[in-house]
Order: structure tokens, then C-alpha cells, then sequence
């Protein structure tokens, strides 16, 4: 692994390593405290973020390096200076990038510029990231990824949803996404795996489902004007209790976060003790210290 743009061209065995590394990490944090000691990782956002500027900031800080968070509007790119110039300016200073954007092709022009690692930390297309981290949380509630159903209900055309079928067709989970017509994932991405299956009925992909997965119906690249068009178009793909009633009876609830209550699920789902949201979100923090040893190749000599 030199960069981690999708997770598309990742192997099963990169990312059983990563898990391995991730739950390490997460068992004795200490021992990995000076790893990354004169490191410096820049961040780089077009986009807001709670979840994944803080985990990478506060990770970069527990492994003894140092996270630099670069807002684009102070940025001389838009301004004049070109991306290219811009990933080769960093690749001087720092040792790791990670960027936040709404164009997928800029990830890939700063990492095809960059002579040091380049993270995702989501694009309009993908968010590696996150599906890493909750393949590690599946693992801790459901034991092996291989041979499980998950259920994805909501916005097939997401950068959550492209990620999730990377991973699902990567380490042989069988995958359903609920979604409108209008709103289905990229073909290039569906392929022609037959784990992985698109409908319109929410109800028959939750059916003996082991995980049922949501995610925001307004995306933070959606215009806002979109808001009301969307939430009626989405509806028959809320998450509710009579959803969560035709999974397995010890199947969890998972959303990436940020949620809004009374749109992509219900207050009792997301409140109720089958949702592990809150474990998705601390287990971005393990992750992101994995995924960063990882591409400095560091991890493996600790
Ligand atoms: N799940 C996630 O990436 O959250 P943030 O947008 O808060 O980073
Ligand atoms: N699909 C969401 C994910 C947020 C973490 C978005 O792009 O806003």
C-alpha cells in the first residue's frame, strides 16, 4: 500500500492486516506512544468533519506525531496555485496527507503528485476509511466478516455505499443495498459480483440481515434546495423498528454519522440497544493510527 485512495484495489490480506493492526492498537494503545515521534500529518478539508479530523488529529497526537489541519479557503489552491504544485510543496515538509474533498479526481492527482502517502478522508466518490473501521467493529459484534449480510438502506449513490461494496466484494460479505431508482450506486463500482444485489424493496434486504447499515440522506456535497425532494424520495428506506424486527434477532445498527433523528432511522433505532454507532465512531480512532503505521510502514516493526 503507498496511498489509500478507494478500497477497490486493496487486498483481503491488506486489510486482514490492518485489522489485526487496528485491534492492537486498540488493546494496548501505549506500546505504539512514540511510534510516530517528529512525524508531521497534514489534513487537508474542502468539507466539514467531526469524526474524522478529530480521530486522525487525536491519533496523530497518541502516537507521538503531529497533525497540521489546513482548511482549503486558506489555501493558495482555487487562487492560482495548481493541485499538482500543491501535493509536491506538501511531500516536502510533511511525512503523511490526508484530504477531504468533493472531487474524487483531486485525491487522485494530489497522490499521483505526492511523494509521501495520500489518505482519503472522503470524497463525493468514496470513504475508505469509515468501511476499514466498521469492517473492525463488525468483526468485535459479529466475529468473521466472510459469509455475512449486510443491509444498506437509504442513498445507493454515496461515497458510504461505494466503499461498502468495495470491501463487501474484498473479503466475501453479501451485500443488499435498498435504494431509489434514481439514486443507485455507480455501475464501475456494482460490477458484476453476485454478493452483491441492488433493490428498490427495503423490507426483503433486511430480511436475516446480520448488520443493517444507513447513512445520511444529505450528504454534505447535497445542495440544500434538494433537502424536501429527497427526504420524500427516501422514506420507504428509513430504518425503523419494524425494519430492525425482520433482520436476525441479534442483528446491529450501524450508521457512519453524522444522523439525523426522524430521516435515514428512527430515534428508537439509533437510541435502542442494537445500534453501535457510538462504537463505529471510537473504533475510526483505532483505525486511522493502523492505517497511518501502516502506509509509513511502521506498524509492523512496533
Ligand atoms: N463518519 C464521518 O466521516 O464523520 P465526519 O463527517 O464527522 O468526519
Ligand atoms: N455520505 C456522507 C458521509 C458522511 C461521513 C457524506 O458524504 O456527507
Amino acid at each position: 500500500m503507498k496511498h489509500l485512495i478507494t478500497l477497490k484495489d486493496m487486498t483481503k490480506q491488506e486489510i486482514e492486516e490492518l485489522l489485526d493492526l487496528a485491534r492492537e492498537i486498540k488493546k494496548c494503545p501505549e506500546s505504539y506512544a512514540d511510534c510516530l515521534k517528529n512525524k508531521t500529518m497534514l489534513m487537508f478539508f474542502e468539507k466539514p468533519s467531526l469524526r474524522t479530523r478529530v480521530s486522525f488529529e487525536v491519533g496523530m497526537t497518541q502516537l507521538g506525531g503531529h497533525a497540521i489541519y489546513y482548511d482549503v479557503r486558506s489555501s493558495p489552491i482555487g487562487k492560482g496555485e495548481t493541485i499538482e504544485d500543491t501535493a509536491k510543496t506538501i511531500s516536502r515538509y510533511c511525512d503523511i496527507i490526508i484530504a477531504r474533498l468533493f472531487c474524487h479526481e483531486t485525491i487522485e492527482k494530489i497522490a499521483g503528485n505526492s511523494s509521501i502517502p495520500v489518505i482519503n478522508a472522503l470524497t463525493d466518490f468514496s470513504h475508505p476509511c469509515q468501511i476499514l473501521s466498521d469492517f473492525l467493529t463488525i468483526t468485535e459484534k459479529r466475529g468473521a466478516l466472510k459469509g455475512l449480510k449486510i443491509a444498506f438502506l437509504g442513498d445507493g449513490n454515496n461515497n458510504v455505499t461505494h466503499s461498502l461494496i468495495h470491501g463487501c466484494k474484498i473479503t466475501g460479505i453479501n451485500l443488499t443495498v435498498a435504494c431509489p431508482e434514481e439514486c443507485m450506486p455507480q455501475k464501475q463500482v456494482i460490477g458484476t459480483d453476485a454478493k452483491i444485489r441492488i433493490t428498490q424493496d427495503a423490507a426483503e434486504a433486511a430480511k436475516d440481515a446480520d448488520v443493517i447499515y444507513t447513512d445520511s440522506w444529505m450528504s454534505y456535497h447535497v445542495p440544500k434546495e434538494q433537502e424536501e425532494e429527497r427526504i420524500k424520495m427516501f422514506r420507504p428506506y428509513q430504518v425503523t423498528n419494524d425494519i430492525m424486527d425482520l433482520a436476525k434477532p441479534d442483528a446491529i445498527f450501524m450508521n457512519c454519522l453524522p444522523a439525523r433523528r426522524g430521516c435515514e432511522q428512527t430515534a428508537e433505532v439509533i437510541e435502542g440497544p442494537k445500534s453501535v454507532v457510538f462504537d463505529q465512531a471510537e473504533n475510526r480512532l483505532h483505525m486511522q493510527k493502523a492505517i497511518v503505521l501502516k502506509l509509513l510502514n511502521i506498524g509492523n516493526k512496533v
